[in-house]
């Protein structure tokens, strides 16, 4: 029988890899320097956190839900301002993680919506520019 989810193909090791292989991609590429720059310079907490979380996700134990009581990740991405332009830099960090690991066309096929519609419900603004300031508020001090 063909596997049927990504973990079956990946196991925990794979997803542990493949992890790893995205923060480094988002440690060393310009393109992400932008994300890069909201996470905390050490990674290893959310290196970790992201590989509970992706286990579950792609099919194994859930591990992130028995730790947080939860997989929904709209309160720890709230204080973060994600557009279309961050969603796209974190799918970059992933398709290099990927390509890294020498994951299997596949596992790309198996990711490739799902991933983006995880990436695009993290997303919490439509725009990736500043608000145009409004006219209208006088800046007090
Ligand atoms: C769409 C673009 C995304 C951006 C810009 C982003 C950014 C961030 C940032 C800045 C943090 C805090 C890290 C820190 O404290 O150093 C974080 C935490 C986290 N992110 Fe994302 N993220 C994105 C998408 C995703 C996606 C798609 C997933 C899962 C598939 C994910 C999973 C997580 C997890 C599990 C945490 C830790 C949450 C916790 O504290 O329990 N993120 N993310």
């Amino acid at each position: 029988m063909p596997p049927s989810t990504p973990y079956q193909i990946l196991g925990q090791e794979g997803v542990n890899r493949l992890v790893d292989a995205f923060y480094d991609a988002m440690d060393e590429l310009t393109e992400a320097a932008h994300i890069r720059a909201m996470h905390k310079e050490n990674l290893d907490e959310v290196r970790q956190k992201l590989k509970d979380y992706l286990i579950g996700w792609m099919g194994g134990p859930p591990i992130y839900q028995m730790k947080t009581g939860t997989v929904c990740l709209t309160d720890p991405h709230a204080p973060y301002a994600i557009g279309p332009k961050e969603r796209d830099q974190w799918l970059l960090c992933m398709d290099t993680a990927l390509e890294r690991i020498g994951a299997s066309d596949e596992l790309k096929e198996m990711l490739k919506i799902p991933m983006f519609r995880v990436a695009d419900t993290v997303r919490n603004r439509d725009s990736s520019e500043p608000k145009p300031r409004d006219p209208n508020i006088i800046a007090v001090g």
